[in-house]
């Protein structure tokens, strides 16, 4: 289809001026080179050495997608898919290999280039400073359960603000940040594997005290760009309107959501997350000025991922006594009849969670600058859509776009500041434990071609929706 043709499609869905279109990837997920240029291992490393067997097919994180090598390439396709907004994440461990303060020069170059490339390929850099990858020098240390590693955290973010600051104008200090406390300390699916809800709190608590501290950091340095944060969110729609299924929710809520929401916006912590903790005698140890901190300090802009609602009902059974503290003490989990299913993720898909949540920001979080940080599809064995033509045929997931942009366009009408989105992700990348098994991309990545990349119909269906601003 020519230009001309694109201009006498039918826009249905049209969408503000300026409004950032892109996509989302991770250092750890894509740039590969875990050993090289001077690089420090990080927990995923670590853990893949000690224990293979955990990641799909025995994939592990050395080689990823090859960004390292191939990110000119690769930033020349996002230019060709249409993006004008490309964020990623900087890996701790490449610049300080130790987590202290010994900077990595040749790391520190890498992420020259590659925000110079996206500049000169009319793509705004947006940089995320953790995303899941803790050097393995500071988790020896405890990692985020160590206060100390709140310090560490907030001297490489100076770092990055002076060393790019210059050019990159959207920092986030966290994505996700509930991920590595339930992930590494509740749930078993990062490392360190820890079950133990007293951590896990401490853990989230020093996340958000970074968060905070970092924002504090980059305005005293005269930052002149715009600092967020990038909470996964999780509606958690009750069963029924039953009080104890109502209530259920807004456990489920306070615990997934507003832990981080209303620290990161409103600088304070919801009453009913910490009158539990209170109560079950979980609080973590805090210093004498944080709450000032973190309600001096809150954030910009807000990042929203989202993929799945949270389903939730009143506890049927009590937890055994002696089995560890977990959230789930409040409720259950609820699988609604009927329900949509992304079955290769396990997922649920429920597209208008994606509006009520930008509902929720508007009308609760005072209509706080937003976007749509990450949303996607994995799917596992995409190659056999792939057609004649050598491109994988990926409707479903235009389909999932589409749908989700609809409640997105739907919101703005509704007036959500909402300023763009951005699919997870570019292109096919490895996703921690399940490695290479779920594929997300716009573009494929051929693992058995040395990384081969092929633009997917659904990159050519975004390039087009970014041409006409709509679809
Ligand atoms: C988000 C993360 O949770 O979802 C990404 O920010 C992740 O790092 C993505 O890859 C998809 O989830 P998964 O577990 O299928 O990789």
């Amino acid at each position: 289809m020519t230009k001309t043709e694109l201009k006498t499609e039918q826009i249905q869905y049209r969408f503000p001026k300026s409004f950032w279109w892109g996509s989302a990837a991770s250092a750890t997920q894509t740039e590969g080179a875990a050993d090289e240029g001077g690089k420090g291992k990080n927990i995923w490393d670590h853990w893949y050495e000690k224990e293979p067997n955990r990641f799909f097919d025995g994939v592990g994180p050395e080689k990823t997608s090859r960004f390292y090598e191939t990110y000119r390439e690769d930033i020349q396709l996002m230019k060709e898919l249409g993006h004008n907004t490309f964020r990623f994440s900087i890996s701790w461990s490449r610049l300080f290999p130790e987590g202290n303060d010994e900077l990595n020069k040749e790391g520190a170059s890498f992420y020259n280039h590659v925000i110079d490339e996206l500049l000169a390929a009319g793509i705004e850099p947006f940089i995320n400073l953790y995303h899941f990858d803790m050097p393995v020098a500071l988790q020896e240390i405890g990692g985020w359960e160590n206060r100390k590693v709140v310090d560490h955290f907030v001297s490489y973010a100076e770092a990055c603000f002076r060393l790019y600051g210059d050019r990159v104008k959207k920092w986030f200090t966290h994505n996700e940040p509930i991920v590595p406390a339930e992930g590494g300390y509740l749930y078993d699916f990062h490392y360190p594997n820890e079950v133990d809800f007293q951590k896990a709190v401490q853990v989230a608590y020093h996340e958000i005290l970074s968060n905070a501290k970092a924002i504090e950091a980059y305005r005293k340095l005269g930052g002149n760009g715009k600092i967020g944060i990038i909470l996964n969110l999780t509606p958690s729609y009750p069963r029924s309107q039953h009080p104890a299924d109502v209530k259920a929710s807004e456990i489920a809520d306070a615990f997934f959501n507003k832990s981080f929401l209303d620290p990161a916006v409103k600088g304070v912590f919801p009453r009913l997350l910490t009158d539990i903790l209170k109560d079950e005698g979980y609080m973590p140890a805090m210093e004498q000025d944080d709450l000032e901190v973190i309600k001096e300090n809150t954030v910009d802009l807000l990042g929203i991922n989202y993929y799945q609602p949270r389903r939730v009902k009143a506890k049927e059974h009590l937890p055994h006594p002696d089995a560890p503290f977990m959230p789930e003490r409040f409720f259950d989990d609820y699988e609604m009849p009927g329900r949509k299913m992304n079955r290769h993720r396990g997922w649920e898909i429920y597209e208008k969670g994606i509006y009520d949540i930008l509902i929720n920001v508007k009308n609760n979080y005072g209509n706080i600058e937003c976007f749509i940080s990450e949303n996607g599809m994995g799917v596992e064995g995409e190659e056999r859509f792939r057609g004649e033509d050598g491109m994988i045929h990926d409707d479903y997931r235009i389909a999932f776009i589409s749908e989700h942009l609809k409640w997105v366009h739907k919101a703005i009408q509704e007036g959500s500041n909402v300023k763009g989105y951005h699919l997870w992700t570019f292109m096919d990348n490895w996703s921690w434990t399940n490695a290479y098994k779920n594929r997300y991309g716009f573009v494929s990545v051929n693992l058995d071609q040395n990384g081969e990349r092929t633009i997917k119909k659904s990159g050519y269906w975004f390039k087009r929706v970014t041409e006409n601003n709509g679809f």
